[in-house]
Parts: C-alpha cells; structure tokens; sequence
C-alpha cells in the first residue's frame, strides 16, 4: 500500500467513518484508522445500537405483559430469555459494524488498524495487535477519537459490580436491586431497559430535577411518568462514596438540601454522571490546544490550533455529545477540506431520548431565552386529544412549540410521545428553513397521525387549536 494519504481520520466512530466517506466520495485519498476491532466507535459498539435493541426487546416485554390485554390480545407464559435478547443485540451491532466495513471498500477507504499516534500535522504511525508499526504521510488529519465514561472521586468503575453504560448493556442476568448514579440520558435509557426486564431501580441524581438541560416542563412530566412505571428517583441527592462489600455495593448518599444521609445496597451500580472527551497523550504533546473542559478547541472550520490538523465529534468544544452531531461535523469538515463551504448549524441539532414514551427536543427551551432577554409564546397540545395517540393507548406526553413573540419564528420544540424520536424531524427541518409557527399550522398533516398534535401546538402559539 503507499503510505501517503491526503485525509487520515482518527477513529472509526460515527464521526469519523462518515468523515471518511464523504472524504473518500470528494476524491480525496482516505484513510481511517481505529484500535477497536470492529468499526462505528462507541455507538454502534456500546452504545446508541445496543441500547435501542435492548430498549426495544424489553418495550415489546412490557406491552405483552400489561398493554396487549387492552387490545384483546391474551398472552400466556411470556417470559424473557436473557441471553438471546443479549444475542440478538450482539448480531445488529455486528451486521452494522460488517456494514461500515463494507462501505470502507465501497468508498476504496484505507482501513488502518490499530492505535494510531500523531506525530506532527503531516504523519502518523498505527501499531497493531502484535506490535507493528507502520509510518503514513498525509495532508490533512482529522481527529475523531471520541468519549470515554467518566466516574466521581474516588469511585472506580469496575464493569463488574460497578459498570458504565457498556457493562450495563450486557449483564448476564437482571440485577435484583439496580442503582443508577445520574438522571441523564444513559442513566434513563438503561434504567428503562432494567426496571422492565424486573430489576428494582434507583436513580440518584445530583440536581433537583432529571435531564437537566431539558425544558422544565417536559422534565417535571417525563419524571413523573418514569416514576409511574416504578422507577425510584433521589433528586437533589449526592453520591459521597460507594463500597464493595461481598459482591454487592453499598452506596452513601446525602441529601443537599436537608443533608440526610442514606446507605443503599445495590447488586449493581450504574455509573452514568457523563462522559470526558477522548484525549490522547500524541494531542496533549503536540500541545493542540484544549478548553478548560479539557476539550479541543476548533475554529468555526474545525481546524484545530495546529494547521492541518480538524477534530470533530465528542472531544470537540462544540455542541453536544451526539452521534448525529458528529456526523454533520464530520461531513463538514471532509468538504471543508476538499475546498468546499462545509457548515454545521448547532442552533438545529435534534435530541432524542429513547425510553417509552420518548423525549425529543430542538432548539432553545424557555430557561435559555429567559436568560437571552428574547420575548416568546408557547403553543403545547396533549397526546390526549390527539385521536391516533388514543387509538393506540398513547395519550402520555405533549407537544411544546416555542415561537418568537414578534416574528412567529418557531425557536425550539420539546416533546414527549411514544413516536417523539421521529417526529422531531419534521420541525428540525422546519427550523433550518426559518419556518414560523403558523408555517407549521398551515401545512397539511395526515389524519389520524401523532403529527398532527405538532400541527395542533403550533395553532395553539395562536391560541387556536381545533381539538383541545
Ligand atoms: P448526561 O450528561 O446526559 O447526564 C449525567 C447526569 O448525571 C446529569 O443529570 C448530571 O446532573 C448527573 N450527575 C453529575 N454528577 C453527579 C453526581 N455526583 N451524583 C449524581 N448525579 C450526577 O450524561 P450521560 O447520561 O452519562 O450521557 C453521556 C453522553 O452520552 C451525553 O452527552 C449524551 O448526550 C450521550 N448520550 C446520548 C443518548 C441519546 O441521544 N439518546 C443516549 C446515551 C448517551
């Protein structure tokens, strides 16, 4: 192989295999290394891909158990057999991680593997398995190494007792009592999956209220749902240590406002407080310049303070840790350098939590234009009143249209229904096009359709909604 390239991408997560795609659809000669053995980084791996399906076995488990009696539908001796719900995750990840590979030689995309170190802005080497190192030349490098889970002091993740959120999506029997540390997205997709599949959940979560960057309403209602399908929740509570004892842990929590302390034991422990940008010890030496979050630092092209060198993804200091937002970025920035206007706009970046009902918002909440200063109205229809929803015992959760007092320019959508994953789509796009609310309330949606509450809430900004 020659060993000169014009893009090398660090890491083969979903920033970076995409970076690698369009790089390679632009003409441009690619390479893309990574250490894992297979590709598509942590999401495809140990994360977004695994815990759908195991969101998804353990949804269909519940609704067979308490919701298909409703529809007429009478199931006896249903049970669930772990290891083959495990296996059937096992064998999406593998066919889409095959699938990524498959479009590396599609695209003739040079697949490197092993642990790749960057030497300066034009060379990098890869050592493999059994220790070979091989030198390449490029013109262009983007870093795309990805996050890693992070912990509190003092607290070591174990994958054993304690896990992060890639031990938790393979335990090999449901533990009795599950303690979860961090009302996040991690935190609540896994404590889905434990508490319907029987496991006794608690989460602890420090702030008073769970997903804390999300619009309060939302939050106070999706807690109230999690809550009402038994998950346990102490808000406003802090993790001050966690023991091993035998196999089980012992974990102490103090309460920030009364500053009671209690001591649970848990079979297993969820970390889930966040996860930390993946620096490697070549960036720190080549002093690419970080945040104080430890995160690279990129200019609006995604060029690092180093020319030549881009990063994209998680260890980037903007945006969100998101699969999606990588992808975006690392599309951007292969047509940034292939001399083309690559852009990201972070104002329209979707986000999804995949419990049941699902969460979904896009744009701004109320909380950040308060403190904006900029004057708004809301516009918010329940599922209860939408006739699909109903039809389908749907009926938790609201859409919340968010628009501009003066202009009508719709600002930021929040919503939760069994179907918010995907109907978010609709008003990301309506955003990107600087749609206003009654853009949205003048355009024909099907009957009878979850979307159509989105057509309601956005009627509803003017005050006028037909169902409700
Ligand atoms: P997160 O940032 O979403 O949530 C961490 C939670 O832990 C926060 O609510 C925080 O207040 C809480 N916390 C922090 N310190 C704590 C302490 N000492 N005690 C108790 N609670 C504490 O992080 P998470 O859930 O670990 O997810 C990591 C990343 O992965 C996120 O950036 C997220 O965007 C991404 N992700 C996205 C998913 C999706 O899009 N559906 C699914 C899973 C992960």
């Amino acid at each position: 192989m020659n060993n000169n390239f014009d893009v090398i991408i660090v890491g083969a997560g979903p920033g970076g295999y995409v970076a690698a795609i369009r790089s390679a659809q632009l003409g441009l000669k690619t390479a893309c290394i990574e250490s894992r053995k297979t590709l598509g980084g942590t999401c495809l791996n140990v994360g977004c891909i695994p815990s759908k399906s195991l969101l998804y076995a353990s949804e269909m488990y519940y609704k067979v158990q308490k919701e298909f009696k409703n529809l007429g539908i009478e199931a006896t001796g249903i049970k669930v057999n772990l290891s083959r719900m495990m296996g059937n995750k096992n064998k999406s990840v593998l066919t889409l991680t095959k699938g990524v590979e498959f479009l590396f030689k599609k695209n003739n995309i040079s697949h490197l593997k092993g642990k790749g170190t960057i030497l300066d802005n034009n060379t990098v080497t890869v050592i493999d398995d059994s220790d070979k190192k091989e030198t390449y030349k490029t013109k262009n490098i983007i870093i795309a190494t990805g996050s890693v889970p992070t912990s509190l002091p003092g607290i070591k993740i174990d994958e054993k007792v304690v896990v992060s959120s890639t031990g938790a999506l393979s335990f090999d029997k449901n533990p009795k009592e599950l303690i979860v540390i961090g009302g996040g997205y991690i935190g609540l997709e896994l404590s889905s999956v434990w508490k319907r599949l029987g496991s006794n959940v608690t989460v602890i979560e420090y702030l008073d209220r769970i997903i804390p960057g999300m619009d309060k309403d939302i939050s106070n209602e999706f807690l109230k749902i999690l809550s009402k399908q038994g998950i346990n929740f102490k808000l406003d509570c802090k993790v001050t240590g966690v023991n091993l004892v035998k196999d089980k842990a012992v974990v102490d929590i103090t309460n920030n406002k009364t500053s009671k302390r209690e001591r649970i034991e848990a079979d297993k422990v969820l970390m889930a407080v966040g996860r930390k940008p993946n620096i490697g010890e070549d960036i720190i030496k080549l002093g690419i310049k970080l945040n104080n979050q430890k995160k690279i630092e990129v200019n609006e092209k995604f060029e690092t303070s180093i020319k030549n060198i881009y990063a994209i993804g998680d260890v980037i200091d903007k945006g969100p840790m998101l699969a999606h937002k990588a992808e975006d970025e690392g599309i951007a920035a292969a047509e940034i350098i292939a001399g083309q206007a690559g852009h990201v706009n972070y104002n329209v970046i979707p986000v999804v939590i995949y419990t049941s009902p699902e969460v979904a918002m896009v744009g701004k909440n109320e909380d950040d234009l308060k403190k904006e200063n900029i004057k708004y109205k809301i516009g918010k229809f329940p599922f209860l009143a939408n006739s699909r929803a109903k039809v389908n015992s749907e009926t938790e959760g609201f859409v919340k249209v968010i628009a501009e007092e003066k202009t009508d320019k719709v600002l930021g959508v929040a919503l939760i229904s069994s179907l918010a994953g995907t109907m978010i789509a609709e008003l990301a796009l309506a955003m990107e096009f600087g749609a206003s609310a009654e853009d949205i309330a003048r355009t024909c949606h099907a009957h009878p359709t979850h979307s159509e509450a989105v057509k309601e809430a956005a009627m509803a900004v003017d005050k006028r909604p037909i169902h409700f």
